[in-house]
């Protein structure tokens, strides 16, 4: 079997067809699909029906996992994180632009999310491509944010001090706050480790300050930042089916999972894969 790729805009985004994951994919398809994966950020496959252990094996084939140590996992499966939502609740887990884990000074490479249960409608996860972010800079912005680094860090989102301002139903998503210790300085416009190419690295949930600037003096040039990052012409809205598989890359995209409804269920297995330092990107 060979694959299909066509993309999904012109910023980001690739849906993938002729990949069945529990049948089986030869090393050649695995590396087209790896390929689209670095060219365009997101990848999207339809009709998987794959066994929390036939996800995790390919996620394996990807990257050492990185389990996500504040998400609850699934009941057996220890390397799969629960994005649940029941009916009753009113908050859904990342529905904010952002990548991730930034905070680790290791950030996760991408994320394996599989769709168990959708809502009948809504629930779409948005991406956008922080490669053509970059691109729509101007040249005196790409040399500035160039120069710099930010401060990512879990504390404000995971941490015991934030965990007590969150409703009930929201703590009780989170667990280990005080494993949020983790800082981590990266640089703002990162050499993509796979493409080579300059790619935004800062977004609204991890992003703190940038490095030598006050949070107070970041905070006006940061909220730009994260407004450019996601505008609707770097973004692509997938729609899920049961059975539908994104495989994203933290590096190139930021994504936010569209909290519209409520009332409905909506249960995804997520794997998330080990990832690497980031450099800079140098321009020449
Ligand atoms: C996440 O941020 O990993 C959740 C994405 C989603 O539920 O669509």
């Amino acid at each position: 079997m060979s694959i299909t790729v066509t993309p999904a805009s012109a910023a980001v985004g690739a849906y993938i067809d002729g990949i069945d994951i529990a049948a089986g994919v030869s090393g050649e398809d695995f590396a087209e699909l790896r390929q689209a994966f670095t060219d365009h950020g997101v990848v999207f496959l339809r009709n998987q029906d794959v066994t929390p252990e036939q996800h995790i094996e390919f996620a394996e084939r990807w990257s050492e996992i990185n389990v996500n140590r504040f998400f609850g996992t699934v009941d057996g499966h220890p390397r799969i994180a629960e994005v649940r939502k029941d009916p009753d609740q009113l908050h859904a887990i990342g529905s904010r632009w952002h990548t991730d884990h930034s905070y680790d000074v290791e950030p996760a490479m991408g994320s394996i999310l599989y769709a168990r249960e959708v809502p009948e409608v809504g629930g779409d996860t948005m991406f956008a491509g922080q490669y053509a972010a970059y691109d729509a800079l101007s040249d005196g912005m790409k040399d500035t944010l160039g120069r710099m680094w930010a401060h990512h860090s879990s504390r404000h989102a995971f941490g015991a001090a934030a965990l007590a301002t969150y409703s009930d139903e929201v703590g009780q998503k989170f667990k280990n706050a005080e494993k949020a210790t983790q800082d981590s300085l990266h640089p703002v416009i990162i050499k993509h480790p796979l493409s080579g190419r300059p790619a935004l690295y800062v977004n609204g949930d991890f992003t703190v300050r940038f490095d030598g600037w006050t949070d107070t003096e970041s905070a006006p040039l940061l909220q730009q930042l994260y407004a450019h990052a996601c505008r609707p012409e770097f973004c692509h809205r997938f729609k899920w089916e049961k059975g539908s598989m994104a495989i994203w890359d933290n590096r190139a995209v930021q994504h936010n999972a569209v909290n519209d409804y409520q009332g409905q269920f909506r249960l995804m297995h997520r794997v998330t894969l080990e990832g690497e330092k980031l450099e800079p990107f140098v321009a020449s």
